[in-house]
């Protein structure tokens, strides 16, 4: 296999709230991780663990509070000029969670999707604007007539299909989604996410997929890194966290998941996750350590040893 291209490095990145004062938040704590190019890298954990945070501070909407963000091996954080600048906020783009929230209602469609395309003088006549706008459109599997009318006219999953058609008129590399689906009826929530997918072919596009749950990100991720309380504490190739899971709380969230069958799904054991499991002595170094190649837990050397 040929040697997988970083398309974006994450190295100690720290994001904390309120820094040294009593309500400090460490939102984001210490993550490493890379992002290959091409592949979808889900991220996941329960609501309040710094995922959200942890996309926007690669993004930059943030600053980090420390570590670093290589994008093509360029710190995304460090010094830059103005072209650099406008050339990362053309490149990552960004996809919310709530359809309804992130679409500005006064705009008509054509013109919500068309910002990127002005800001970024991406076309050359009003007439190649509207093209770019109807092809969009079509990608995302709408249609011109659409180009017109106001976001309230449609519905949750169109919505969210506005909200890719605006990100993808950019021509990014990189695209962050929030919990994309988890505001949208299960029904639509795979129409999406195999639309992701089939852009992600067709674009080669890099995805940070990031959901509160294991049971959808399965479809869409190659591999899947798993937060608590702003660290990353697991991180494997889908397949191998699903059939391996080895740290307690990837375990946990394991078990959470709702079983197709009425009968098992009634008599499924639900594990809790109690960090006091972990028995840690005072400065006892717990690190990000690989256990099998591409399979990354945060553990003690001690728990190391006994995998
Ligand atoms: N702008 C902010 N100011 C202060 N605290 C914040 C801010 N944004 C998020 N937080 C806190 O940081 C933690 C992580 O939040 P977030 O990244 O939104 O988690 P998630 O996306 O996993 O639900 C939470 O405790 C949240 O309250
Ligand atoms: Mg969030």
């Amino acid at each position: 296999m040929a040697e997988r291209q970083k398309l974006l490095e994450i190295k100690n990145l720290k994001q904390y709230f309120n820094s040294g004062k009593i309500n400090e938040v460490k939102a984001v704590d210490n993550v490493t991780f890379d992002i290959y190019k091409g592949e979808t890298l889900g991220l996941v954990g329960e609501s309040g663990c710094g995922k959200s945070t942890t996309g926007r501070t690669i993004i930059r909407l943030y600053n980090a509070t420390g570590g670093e963000v290589l994008f093509n091996g360029v710190n995304v954080h460090g010094k830059k000029n103005h072209a650099q600048l406008k050339d990362f906020n053309r490149k990552m783009q960004m996809i919310f969670q709530d359809p309804y929230a992130s679409l500005n209602p006064r705009l008509k469609v054509a013109d919500v999707i068309a910002e990127g395309i002005d800001i970024h003088g991406l076309a050359k006549s009003k007439k190649e604007r509207m093209e770019q706008v109807y092809t969009l459109l079509e990608t995302v599997g709408l249609n011109r007539e659409h180009a017109n009318r106001y976001p309230h006219e449609f519905s949750g999953g169109q919505r969210q299909r506005i909200g890719i058609a605006r990100a993808l008129a950019v021509q990014p590399e990189f695209i962050i989604a929030d919990e994309p689906i988890s505001a949208l009826d299960v029904s639509i929530q795979a129409q999406v996410v195999n639309l992701m997918k089939k852009l992600q072919k067709e674009k080669e596009l890099t995805y940070l997929f990031i959901a509160h749950d294991l049971s959808m990100v399965k479809y869409i991720s190659d591999r899947i890194g798993v937060m608590y309380f702003g660290k990353l504490v697991e991180l494997a190739p889908a397949e191998e966290l699903y059939r391996n899971p080895l740290h307690p709380y990837t375990q946990s969230l394991l078990s959470a998941i709702p079983l197709p069958d009425p009968i098992s799904e009634r008599t499924r054991a639900r594990k809790s996750y109690n960090p006091s499991v972990h028995n840690y002595a005072e400065n006892e170094p717990v690190e990000f350590r690989e256990v099998t190649p591409g399979h990354f837990v945060l553990c003690s050397e001690k728990e190391f040893n006994q995998i």
